[in-house]
This record gives C-alpha cells, structure tokens and sequence, in this order.
C-alpha cells in the first residue's frame, strides 16, 4: 500500500474590510453584534412571515447559531449534518433554499437545484478545507495520479467537485471508500488529512492524501484529552473524524455532527465528552436534558493561546443577515451553469449510494469501476 502526502503553499486569507473580526490562526471573519431578546424576537417573527411570502426553508447545520437552529427546524426547515442537508435541500419543494453554513453547502444545494434559488446569510463564510484546495493545485494531482479513483470531502469548490468522481462526507465516506476497496480501486482523497487517514486505517484502502486540515477539529488535544478523561471516568467520548489522530484512538465513538447526535442519544451513558464545534453542543443538551457534555480540550491550563473550538465562518451566520437576504434576495449563491453537470455526478452517486445502504438495498451496482486499477 501507498500514502503519499502531498505539501500545500501556506494560503492566505483575506481579511474583511468591514465588522468585526475574530481571529482563529490566518481565518479572520466577520462576527455577528449580540442582539437583545427583543431584537431576536422581531427578527425571528420577520423570518417567519418572509420564509412564508417568499416559498423559502431554512436549512441550517448542527453548528451555527442556536437561534438559526431552532427556527429553522420550528417553520419545517432542518438542521441536519452536510449530508442530510444536500437531500433535503434536493427533496424540498420550496423555491427558495436559505442555507445556514458554509459555502459550500450553499453551493452543493444549487447543483443539486439549479432552478431554486439558494440564499446564504454571509458569501464570505467559507471553510479551511475548501480554501486549502485550489482548483488548479488539485487539478495537477489528479493530473499526476490518472489511475486513482478521485474521493473527496463535501468540504471544497464546485470546481474540485468537477474534477471528483466521489464525493463523500464523513458520514459517509467510510462506507463509500470500503465498498470503492472492495473493487480493487485505488483512491485519490482530498482535502481533509485527519479524515483521509481515518478511513485508510479502517478500510486498509490503497490512498494517496491531500494535506488539508480544518481549523476547528485540527485543534483538539490527546494529552488534554486523556487528562479531562480522568476527571470524568464514566464519560464516553465521541469524535468527529476531522481530528487528529491521537485524539481518535481515545474515541468511544467516531462519527460525523449526526453520528455523534445519534450516539449521545443512543448510548447507556449519562456524561459525554465532545470533540466537535462546540455549535454542536446545542442539539446534544436539547436533545439529552438529563445527560452532562464536556467539551473536549483544545489545550493545557498552562497554554497561552486557547482555540475556541467554534468556527469562524459558521459563527458568521446570524438572524439579521438571514432576515435581510430573504427581504432582498441578496447573497444568492451562482454556480457556473458550465459545471454543474460534472459537479453533480459525484454528488448524485453519494446521494444514491447513500439512500440505497439506508434502505438495506444492495450497494455494488452504484460503483462503477472507475480509475480502473
Ligand atoms: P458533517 O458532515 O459531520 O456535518 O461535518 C461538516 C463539517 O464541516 C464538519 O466540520
Ligand atoms: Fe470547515 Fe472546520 Fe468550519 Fe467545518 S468546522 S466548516 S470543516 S473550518
């Protein structure tokens, strides 16, 4: 077997010109003002009324704002994990798709829907993965690797989709990459190097890495980890695949926002500690009132710059800018017309795979041999 590793140009990121910023390493984002109870109220009733008016849903993931959560969920919305958020956004009848996240679920919804409209509350939200993955970098690797059958992460460009013969989340992607194996096919992966190499060690499949990380989960700390474990001995841990390695091995459960949900409802246990984005913790406590949730460590007593465990671009999402883009029907997310066909292939054979293993159907004819070994 062959793990290669490829080293990526440190990427620069922009800083905004205008708001606040919070500074998470080179990530800078804008930061949503705190609103009074009052506000939150007049913008949720105003949300209400424009998502009726306008034939919208919200679509929100498990780590944005609470508030962005819970409404969406209230007016028949979801929120869901990156996978669930796609078939919904697909499925749903409303012309207009309000995607509560980053970017690239907004842009995965327009090429699963091209005839809707799809509306983001901040264009600027984006994900370390997905900047870490330029086009034309990954292109070249594709280039160099002809007979790899190309997976990568729902976390990157429409264009990187374009060049995927899979896309996967990390709900997901165990399953897909096993089943790819299976075939004897030999896999290009990208971006995320902490997953990637999670699904090599349980699938033993022959891949070769692009070396993204995310932000958020790539902070995460074994030794903090291990030592929070001590003080909470009965407590399961559960971790999301984004993190490293270390940090895995501690697992009770590795899964994706929704696996973790899952386990945290599911499992005999009442105290949990969580390495995810800590936009999770809203469901798990909601969901799990008599159950107690640490949040993993991202660093020792002693350290003197501590992650806070939230990203930067998820946190960008507020109920102002959502109320606004549904009045204006600003921030409206374009995918070139030119791509979307190509794009939509690795999306739609990870939506059919994924509903036929759900339903126990058989999964082998939804694997073409692609990259033939
Ligand atoms: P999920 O697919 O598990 O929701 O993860 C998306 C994501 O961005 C995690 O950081
Ligand atoms: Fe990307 Fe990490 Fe933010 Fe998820 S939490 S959107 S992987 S930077």
């Amino acid at each position: 077997m062959t793990t290669t590793t490829t080293t990526l140009k440190e990427v620069d990121y922009e800083q905004p010109t205008d708001g606040a910023v919070c500074a998470t390493r080179h990530a800078w984002a804008r930061v949503p003002a705190e609103l009074s109870a009052h506000e939150r109220a007049q913008f949720k009733d105003k949300i209400r009324r424009l998502l009726k008016e306008k034939n919208a849903v919200m679509v929100s993931h498990y780590y944005v704002h609470p508030d962005l959560q819970d409404l969406a969920e209230e007016t028949g919305g979801i929120v869901s994990d990156s996978l669930e958020m796609a078939r919904f956004g697909r499925d749903h009848a409303a012309q207009t798709l309000v995607v509560s996240g980053v970017r690239f679920m907004g842009e995965t919804a327009k090429i699963l829907s091209p005839g809707k409209t799809v509306l983001m509350p901040d264009l600027d939200a984006t994900c370390s993965l997905d900047l870490g993955c330029p086009i034309e970098e990954f292109s070249a690797f594709c280039d160099a690797h002809p007979d790899r059958t190309v997976v990568v992460y729902a976390n990157t460009s429409a264009a990187v989709k374009a060049r995927a013969d899979w896309l996967v989340t990390s709900s997901c992607a165990l399953d897909i990459v096993r089943a790819l194996k299976d075939q004897g096919q030999k896999i290009l992966w990208a971006p995320d190097r902490h997953l990637g190499d999670y699904i090599r060690r349980e699938t033993g499949a022959d891949m070769v890495m692009w070396n993204g990380a995310c932000i958020v989960h790539d902070e995460f700390k074994a030794l903090e980890l291990e030592l929070l474990k001590k003080e909470h001995p009965q407590a399961k841990v559960l971790v999301h695949p984004e993190s490293p390695a270390d940090v895995i091995a501690l697992a009770d459960v590795v899964g994706s926002t929704s696996g973790i949900l899952n386990a945290a409802c599911t499992m005999d246990a009442r105290e949990f500690i969580i390495a995810t984005d800590n936009g999770m913790m809203h469901k798990l406590r909601t969901l799990n009132p008599g159950k107690v949730f640490y949040e993993a460590p991202t660093a020792g007593n002693s350290a003197t710059c501590k992650s806070c465990a939230h990203c930067p671009w998820m946190a960008m999402n507020s109920l102002a800018d959502v109320a606004r883009v549904l009045e204006t029907g600003a921030n409206a997310i374009q995918v070139d017309p030119a791509i979307i066909p190509r794009a939509r292939q690795p999306i739609d054979r990870m939506l059919a795979f994924t509903a036929a293993l759900k339903s126990g159907q058989p999964v082998a004819g939804l694997v073409p041999n692609i990259g033939a070994a």
